[in-house]
């Protein structure tokens, strides 16, 4: 009787951790997190202007957004705006400041361009 209602409780917990599991790996498949999201530099992002079925993308606070579907975007032109470029500092003056960026798709993140200073590969001397 004591050896069932204890295999009672394994199957219980057995079962209790499978469900948590499976929340929780939900929960990071939903919501990637920043650190997460790929690197890009400007040059990278210029790519992407949605120009001759090019994607389009912006950067806003470092962070890299889908507008390819973005009706207001057509072409990679928003007014006066253009796909491929940090719109940073104009979203802020725009009638609708950061509101739309709820709506879109997070595809990468800001990263500095490579310079001499941060390439990993030394220079040998001689
Ligand atoms: C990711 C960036 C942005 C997204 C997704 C976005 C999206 C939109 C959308 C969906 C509309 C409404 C269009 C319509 O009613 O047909 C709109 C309007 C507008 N946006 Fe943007 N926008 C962005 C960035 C900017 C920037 C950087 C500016 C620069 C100032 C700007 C200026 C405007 C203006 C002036 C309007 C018209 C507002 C009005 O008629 O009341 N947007 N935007």
């Amino acid at each position: 009787m004591l050896f069932r209602q204890r295999l009672k409780h394994v199957c219980f917990a057995v079962v209790f951790i499978s469900l948590t599991s499976i929340v929780f790996a939900n929960d990071q498949a939903v919501l990637p997190s920043v650190d997460t999201l790929v690197g890009m530099t400007l040059s990278d992002l210029a790519k992407f202007d949605g120009k001759d079925g090019r994607k389009a993308y912006v950067a806003v606070d470092s962070i890299i957004y889908e507008v390819t579907n973005v009706k207001a975007w057509k072409n990679g032109q928003h007014n006066g705006n253009k796909a491929g470029t940090d719109v940073t500092a104009k979203i802020s003056k725009a009638p609708h400041s950061k509101k739309p960026l709820k709506k879109l798709n997070k595809v990468g993140k800001l990263i500095p361009e490579p310079t001499s200073d941060n390439t990993s590969i030394d220079t040998v001397k001689n």
